[in-house]
């Protein structure tokens, strides 16, 4: 195939920082995405009316033609009627980032039961409850297994909610997936289908690479792609693009997050492909998200051709994954 047209795609779980740079980021998105729910976990965080509002209006300023879907972070001194208001500036979901889990995420919560009330908020409101699913006093690679439990109290506790598990990446999250209500589902980036701990650390360490939750072994890859490629009903497409400066990330502490923006249409397509399934990737990207969150389908298209390109080295400050390469599918403009 030399041409491979698929409605527009969106992009469920993406970082775009703010100010200057923003811009950049937002435009790379912007050329392969209509949509994006942004993460708030800006400084200070996205957790009230006016600041969602204003992030909102920065981002839409600086990119026309690119809609960000809205989300706030649930602080543990938040009350229920702060709900309703967020709900009323244009929030779509509440992300849980328990704390110390991630960047700027020391601000989080530390007990379930510290958000009760938010969450019953949340049900009332059809707002969706986005979970950043690790447990950070669990080791690196069992943070996520270890938050199962809590997923699993979240989703008995308040029988309406609908979920989001982000970033899945392990086999074992799936499986569990599985089991839960229809109301329940999950994101999957492109690095976890494509990467694992070797390529991260087995030949040399690679800090662009480095992100939370981290790459995972072949076989949760594996189990990642395979439900992926076969059109799995709960799992759509969050990128967790998460931009960082080049200093922040080539230094003797790196920060966690991977900016893959740049390049992830090229990389989907050029994956599908290759595993013969490229018939599935429109419904991956463009539509069970979509779909889950209540949103009308994208009408536009997007176009990619299979045409060498260069990765840039450098976009507003930040090493994208895979600068300096070569990758076969290109996006049109
Ligand atoms: C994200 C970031 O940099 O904001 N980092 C990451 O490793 N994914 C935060 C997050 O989503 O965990
Ligand atoms: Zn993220």
């Amino acid at each position: 195939m030399k041409e491979l047209t698929i409605r527009r795609p969106d992009d469920f779980h993406l970082h775009l920082r703010q100010g200057e740079n923003m811009k950049k980021y937002a435009a790379a998105s912007a050329a392969s995405f209509s949509r994006a729910l942004i993460m708030p976990n800006i400084l200070p965080p996205v957790c009230d009316p006016a600041g969602l509002k204003a992030y909102r209006d920065e981002i839409q300023k600086s990119c026309e033609g690119f809609t960000p879907l809205m989300t706030f972070k649930i602080l543990p001194h938040m009350k229920a009627e702060d709900i309703k208001p967020l709900k009323e500036a244009g929030a779509l979901a509440g992300k849980l980032y328990p704390a110390g889990v991630t960047t700027n995420a020391e601000d989080g919560i530390s007990s379930l039961d510290q958000i009760r009330d938010v969450l019953f908020a949340m049900e009332e409101e059809g707002l969706v409850l986005s979970i950043h699913g690790e447990d950070p006093n669990a080791s690196i690679l069992e943070r996520e297994i270890r938050f199962l439990p809590q997923l699993e109290k979240l989703v008995s506790s308040y029988g309406k909610l609908k979920i989001v598990f982000e970033h899945i990446s392990r086999r074992e999250s799936l499986l569990f997936l599985n089991e839960l209500p229809e109301r329940v589902a999950g994101t999957i980036t492109a690095h976890h289908l494509l990467y694992t701990l070797d390529d991260l650390m087995g030949a040399a360490l690679k800090p662009h690479l480095f992100c939370k939750p981290v790459v995972k072994t072949e076989e949760d890859r594996q189990a990642l792609a395979e439900a992926v490629l076969n059109g799995h009903s709960r799992l759509f497409f969050g990128s967790d693009s998460a931009p960082h400066l080049k200093e922040n990330k080539e230094n003797a502490v790196v920060s966690a997050g991977v900016f893959t923006s740049p390049i992830l249409m090229p990389l989907l397509a050029d994956f599908f492909e290759r595993e013969g399934c490229l018939s599935n990737l429109e419904a991956f990207v463009s539509e069970r998200g979509a779909s889950f969150y209540g949103l009308p389908l994208n009408r536009e298209t997007l176009t990619l051709r299979k045409e060498s390109w260069m990765v840039p080295d450098l976009i507003g400050g930040a090493v994208p994954l895979l600068a300096g390469t070569e990758l076969f599918w290109r996006v049109l403009p």
